[in-house]
């Protein structure tokens, strides 16, 4: 049996593929590479639910749909600040809030609910960042698109079309990437015939884990860390002797830098030469992989241990300003994209997903016989 299911084919899907030793990743058909610095995330959105590119009328009318999403009602941002202020993080917050979507949605269809959690979970993710940081959450603009709406949810201003642009390449590079664990989580959920939110909660409390969408805040720490690049041998060498995993490096699946990675790093030079961000600490975080993969290399020479996208994404979000105990709460508003996209395949595919297991315990064990009374 494969540890972990590594290499097992659990599901046959047209929305993405991850080709490990080429290190390719295609989008509905589309290269990550010709998709992300292009497309908006409504459009990708759109490929991914419907496998071709929207008209231009399907794309406003998602676009206006995906607007109406982000509204939040006063019930539910009450729900984040009493959760925020009982301390608990961001993403359980995202977790509890999403229960809440479907909440009076009952004659929606799938496709109807895939609108309503995709912008109800992007508006969530941005208001909790708000709050999360003390802010008032902006409220939502229907009429503006997603990316810069959930940057000025988030960051209470209205923010440039660099760093909306930005957003949206961010967004669309992560919005689906093959049989991840949060995706599985929401194929195995929807196959039982349950709904999409069900779906889309599970996938988000899959998400949280460190080893899936939990690493991008400790990436950027790693690089605060360093400070300066004489120090990055150092810093690096002392994680590992610990025993400690870097953060932003290793695939289970790829086994050459992700691609990704070249994506998020090539929108992080174009904001920055836009005016925003800090190139000073991108500089610094060049030189900070290059040091980790060299070590990394000496550390498990059996086992290619690259860049994975988690690196650049945390680049790219902090030159975004937006704070690390949130990336987590944004990946999953990307992610819902491709989580829902998921839900409604496997839900035409109508199988229940119900692996068997190999059983290592004991048999024919016999219940103790009853002490005799005394
Ligand atoms: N830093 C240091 N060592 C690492 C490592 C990392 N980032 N990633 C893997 N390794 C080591 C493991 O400790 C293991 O060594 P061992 O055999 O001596 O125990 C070996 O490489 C294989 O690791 P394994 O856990 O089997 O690989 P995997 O395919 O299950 O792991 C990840 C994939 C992503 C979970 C793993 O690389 C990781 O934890 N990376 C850091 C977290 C991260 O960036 N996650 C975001 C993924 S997009």
């Amino acid at each position: 049996m494969a540890s972990g299911l590594e290499g097992v084919v659990a599901a046959r899907t047209r929305i993405s593929d991850v080709e490990g030793a080429a290190g390719r990743l295609t989008i509905a058909g589309y290269p990550v590479e010709g998709l992300a610095p292009r497309a908006t995330f409504e459009e990708a959105l759109f490929l991914l639910w419907s496998d071709r590119l929207p008209t231009p009328i399907e794309r406003d009318e998602l676009a206006r749909d995906l607007g109406r999403a982000r509204i939040l009602d006063s019930a539910v941002r009450a729900l984040i600040d009493r959760v925020l202020s009982a301390g608990s993080s961001p993403m359980d917050a995202l977790r509890i809030a999403a229960c809440t979507l479907d909440v009076g949605q009952a004659a929606l269809s799938d496709r109807e609910m895939a609108v309503r959690l995709v912008g109800g979970v992007g508006a969530l993710a941005a208001t909790i960042g708000a709050r999360f940081e003390g802010r008032p959450a902006r409220p939502a603009d229907p009429r503006a698109s997603h990316a810069w709406d959930l940057l000025a949810i988030l960051r209470g201003e209205a923010p440039s079309a660099a760093a909306a642009r930005a957003l949206d390449t961010y967004l669309v590079t992560v919005c689906d990437h093959g049989l991840n664990a949060s995706t599985f989580a929401a194929r195995v959920v929807i196959s039982t015939g349950s709904g999409l939110t069900d779906a889309v909660v599970a996938a988000i409390g899959a998400l949280k884990g460190p080893l899936h969408g939990g690493a991008p805040g400790p990436a950027l720490a790693l690089v605060r860390e360093v400070e300066t690049a004489d120090r990055a041998a150092e810093v690096i060498r002392g994680h590992l002797a610990r025993g400690e995993r870097l953060m932003g490096f290793g695939h289970r699946v790829y086994r050459v830098r992700d691609p990704r990675a070249e994506v998020l790093d090539a929108a992080c030079r174009a904001l920055h030469a836009a005016g925003e961000g800090d190139p000073a600490l991108a500089s610094l975080a060049r030189v900070v992989e290059a040091e980790a993969c060299r070590q990394l290399a000496a550390h498990r020479p059996g086992r290619v241990l690259k860049t994975n996208v988690e690196f650049y994404t945390a680049l790219l979000l902090d030159s975004l300003r937006v704070p690390p105990a949130v990336f987590t709460t944004l990946f999953a508003a990307a992610r819902a994209a491709g989580w829902t996209a998921h839900a409604l395949e496997q839900r035409a595919e109508g199988r229940l997903i119900r692996p068997s297991s190999e059983y290592i315990g004991g048999r024919d064990r016999a219940w103790p016989a009853p002490a005799p009374a005394c």
